[in-house]
C-alpha cells in the first residue's frame, strides 16, 4: 500500500519573519534580509538583558533559544532566523526539532561563504568563546570541504567593542537623529584604542597564512573596516549575513510563503532590556535608518533545564 509523507504545515505568506540575537549584532543579518526581501515584514528581538551569550554555558543559551523561538512562533512568525552564531551553535538543532516552522541558523551560511571564497584552503574563524568551543564552524566548513584547514580564534572583546562603540556614538553630534549608521559608525569603530585591541585579538592568526577570515559573530561585520585593516589586503573577510538572507528566500520560495508583491512591510523591534530608548538609537545606527516601532519585551518563562528534545509543538 502506498504511504504518503505528511505535508509540512502551511506557512502564511503575510506573516512576519522573526529574527533574534543577544544584542545589536543580529541587525547585521536583518539588514541583508530586508535588502533582499523588501516586502517581508520582520520582527526582531534583541536579548539585551542577557547579552553577551558568548561566555555563558551552552545549555543556558540553548534554553534562551527555545524560549525566544517559542515567543516568535506564538507571535505568528512564519520562519525564525537565529541571527547569532553562539545561539545557533547552542540551540539550532534543538529548535528545528521542537518547532514546525523553518528555523534558520547563521553558521552553515557562513561556512558556505568561506568554502566558496578560499583559494588556499586555509580559513580563519573569529567568534565568541561559546562558538569556538562548540567546534561548529570547523565541522560546517569540513562538511563543505574536508581539506580546508580551519583556524578558530575566540575574540570576545570584539563583542564588547561593538556594544561600547555604539554607545560612544551617542551624543557626539553625529547621528542625533538616530540614523547616522554607515560611515559615521565605521569611523567610530576605527578609533586608535580599538585598533590596538584588534591587533591583540587577531595576533593568534599571524603566521597561519589564511586567505579568508569568517566573521563568525553577527556583531563583527560592524568592525569590518577595522578587521580588514589589521588583516591586510591578502585576507578576504566573509560573514553569514548575505548567505543567510539567500537561505531565507530559498526556503520561503520553496514553501510558497514569500510575501505578496507590492506589500507594505511592518518592521518591529523589541529588546528584553529596560533601556528601550538606547536600543532604538543604537539599533538605528546599525541599520542606518530609524527604527520606528520599538518596544520592551517580556519573554515567556524559560523552559525547564533538559526539557524533552522530542517535544514537537503545535505550530
Ligand atoms: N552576536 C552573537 C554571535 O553571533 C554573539 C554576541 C554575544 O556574545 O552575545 O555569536
Amino acid at each position: 500500500m502506498e504511504t504518503r509523507a505528511p505535508s509540512p504545515p502551511h506557512l502564511a505568506a503575510d506573516a512576519p519573519i522573526g529574527l533574534f540575537d543577544s544584542g545589536y549584532g543580529g541587525l547585521t543579518v536583518l539588514r541583508e534580509v530586508a535588502a533582499l526581501l523588501p516586502e517581508e515584514s520582520l520582527t526582531f528581538v534583541g536579548d539585551s538583558a542577557r547579552c553577551p551569550y558568548g561566555p555563558k554555558p551552552q545549555a543556558d543559551v540553548d534554553r534562551y533559544v527555545q524560549q525566544i523561538c517559542r515567543h516568535l512562533v506564538e507571535a505568528g512568525c512564519k520562519l525564525v532566523v537565529i541571527a547569532c552564531n553562539t545561539a545557533t551553535a547552542a540551540g539550532l538543532a534543538h529548535a528545528q526539532q521542537a518547532f514546525s516552522v523553518p528555523i534558520v541558523g547563521v553558521v552553515a551560511p557562513g561556512a558556505r561563504a568561506a568554502a566558496h571564497t578560499t583559494r588556499s584552503r586555509r580559513v580563519g574563524v573569529i567568534a565568541t568563546e561559546g562558538t569556538v568551543a562548540s567546534g561548529v564552524y570547523t565541522e560546517a566548513i569540513h562538511h563543505m570541504d574536508a581539506g580546508i584547514e580551519v583556524f578558530p580564534v575566540a575574540t570576545p572583546r570584539f563583542v564588547e567593542m561593538v556594544e561600547q562603540g555604539l554607545s560612544l556614538g551617542a551624543g557626539d553630534g553625529e547621528g542625533e537623529d538616530g540614523a547616522s549608521g554607515g560611515p559615521a559608525l565605521a569611523r567610530l569603530m576605527m578609533q586608535p584604542a580599538f585598533e590596538t585591541a584588534a591587533r591583540e585579538c587577531l595576533a593568534p592568526l599571524e603566521g597561519c597564512a589564511i586567505d579568508t577570515l569568517v566573521l563568525g559573530c553577527t556583531h563583527f561585520p560592524l568592525l569590518q573596516p577595522l578587521i580588514a585593516k589589521v588583516m591586510g589586503p591578502g585576507v578576504t573577510l566573509v560573514s553569514s549575513a548575505e548567505e543567510t538572507a539567500l537561505d531565507v528566500r530559498e526556503i520561503l520560495g520553496r514553501r510558497r510563503a514569500l510575501a505578496p508583491a507590492g506589500r507594505q512591510p511592518v518592521r518591529a523591534f523589541y529588546t528584553t532590556g529596560d533601556d528601550v530608548g538606547s536600543f532604538a538609537r543604537f539599533g538605528s545606527r546599525v541599520l542606518d535608518t530609524p527604527m520606528d516601532r520599538v518596544g520592551h519585551l517580556t519573554l515567556p518563562p524559560l523552559p525547564p533545564t533538559g526539557a524533552a528534545r522530542d517535544e514537537r509543538r503545535a505550530r
